[in-house]
């Protein structure tokens, strides 16, 4: 944490930049038996999940095409609205294709959930979904994500893709919010 924005809103760091690095590391082989066959696609939900996306995806040997769904229902906030809106329907061919959902965070859980049942009725032949950050608390709806690299606490992260406001998704690492 070196910049004086940083100093001010910041609690702490939570995940450093090399424990990012190398959890990705392992990640990236926890889902080698599901990404080992050619030709499935990842899709990154827009925007939080770029960085994560992008190291991630760069750690799975295997090809696989890239797509994009804009996804938003914290409208810059720090609750979910509950109202999932998908912006912009991606133009993926996922009909008959194992799909990878890639994630920042798993906090509610409506995002993925709405996702998947997007997806699904999309025809894709599996689904399954992958986060950077899975919050430990219980959650409203019946839905579990297949996939995470982190657990946290309840609170307000931003950075590594994740913001408040729209602020904070270029910091390499991610950190809490003061409240
Ligand atoms: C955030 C985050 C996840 C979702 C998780 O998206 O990026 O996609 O919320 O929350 P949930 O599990 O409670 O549904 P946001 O609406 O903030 O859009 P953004 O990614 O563009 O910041």
């Amino acid at each position: 944490m070196n910049c004086t924005f940083e100093r001010v809103f910041f609690d702490r760091v939570l995940l450093g930049e090399q424990e990012i690095r190398e959890r990705v590391d392992l990640l990236a082989k926890e889902l080698a038996t599901y990404t080992d066959d050619d030709g499935f696609v990842l899709v990154v939900i827009l925007k939080g999940a770029l960085m994560f996306a992008a190291d991630l995806s760069r750690r799975i040997p295997s090809q696989c095409s890239i797509d994009f769904l804009t996804v938003s229902s914290y409208y810059g906030g720090t609750q979910s609205t509950g109202n999932v809106h998908i912006v912009d329907g991606h133009s993926a061919e996922v009909y008959g294709k194992k799909v990878l959902v890639v994630d920042d965070i798993f906090d509610t859980g409506l995002t993925l959930q709405t996702v998947v049942k997007f997806l699904e009725q999309k025809g894709a032949q599996e689904v399954r979904t992958c986060v950077l950050l899975k919050k430990k608390k219980v959650r409203g709806v019946p839905f579990e994500v297949d996939y995470h690299a982190f657990e946290i606490e309840d609170e307000f992260v931003v950075g590594y893709g994740l913001d408040y406001q729209g602020e904070y998704r270029k910091l390499p690492y991610v950190g809490v919010m003061k409240t």
